[in-house]
């Protein structure tokens, strides 16, 4: 696994964050160093998934890099007439997934699309995962897109939604922000490092506060919305149809 040195150098301008290919191949490294609490989460996808998952449905992961949610789900699940979707818009990342993938490939049903998570059909699901994926989408599609997901599920389908927070309290966020930053710098990172990556995500990377996530579950059909993780200014969701 190559280390992520991506901002390490000053560089002369420091454009848009995109998955292109050299984040794909440090991408790995570098969510591990940056988002407390992502193997947790990552784990705890494929337990959550081992509850909900029905035979003869979809998973989809909608914004799914290298895999990770899905190879935790298929080794919890152990229904070979489940389909996995993958969805990215990345070629970069699906070719590294798809790699990554096919080990497992020969005892479960994987589909990789390159495409928008915007523009997807989502139907016949148990369980649809975006693991730090919303945060990317364009605010103004966001609750169109959650709704259209929870069309998309089957009854007592789940929807796990993990993301990047924001806090309506000031002394609050500054906080957490002191702590993920803490947490990068324990990880290794410089502030040059931290500081050039805040620039390249700040107008790709739009985050929504706790109320804002919960407010749009229940909007778009879940009665039955929960916040279960938090670890600093990361956070998962579920929501159950019920
Ligand atoms: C932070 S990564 C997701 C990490 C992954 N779910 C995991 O847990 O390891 C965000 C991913 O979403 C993809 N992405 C961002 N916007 C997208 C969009 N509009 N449609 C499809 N994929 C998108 C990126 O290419 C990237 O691979």
């Amino acid at each position: 696994m190559d280390k992520d040195k991506l901002f390490a150098q000053a560089l002369p301008q420091v454009v848009d964050f995109k998955f292109d290919e050299s984040v794909s191949r440090v991408f790995p490294d570098m969510i591990r160093r940056s988002v407390p609490g992502y193997e947790a989460i990552i784990e705890l996808t494929g337990s959550i998934a081992e509850k909900y998952a029905q035979p003869a449905t979809n998973i989809y992961d909608l914004g799914c890099a290298l895999g990770a949610s899905m190879l935790s789900m298929s080794s919890t699940i152990n229904q070979e007439s489940i389909q996995y979707i993958g969805i990215d818009n990345s070629a970069a990342m699906l070719e590294e997934c798809q790699k990554i993938l096919q080990p497992v490939i020969p005892r479960h049903q994987f589909q990789l699309i390159e495409g928008q998570v915007e523009d997807a059909a989502i139907d016949n699901a148990c369980i649809v995962v975006m693991n730090f994926t919303l945060q990317f989408i364009n605010p103004a599609l966001r609750d169109q897109l959650v709704g259209r997901i929870y069309q998309g599920l089957i009854p007592d389908g789940v929807f796990i939604v993990s993301e990047k927070i924001d806090f309506s309290n000031d002394q609050e966020s500054t906080l957490q922000q002191q702590l993920h930053e803490q947490f990068k710098i324990s990880n290794g990172y410089s502030e040059l490092e931290i500081s050039q990556k805040r620039i390249a995500l700040e107008q790709v990377m739009i985050l929504d506060d706790r109320e804002q996530h919960l407010d749009r579950l229940r909007r778009a059909g879940f009665k039955n919305a929960v916040q279960w993780f938090q670890s600093f200014n990361f956070a998962s969701f579920v929501g159950v149809k019920e």
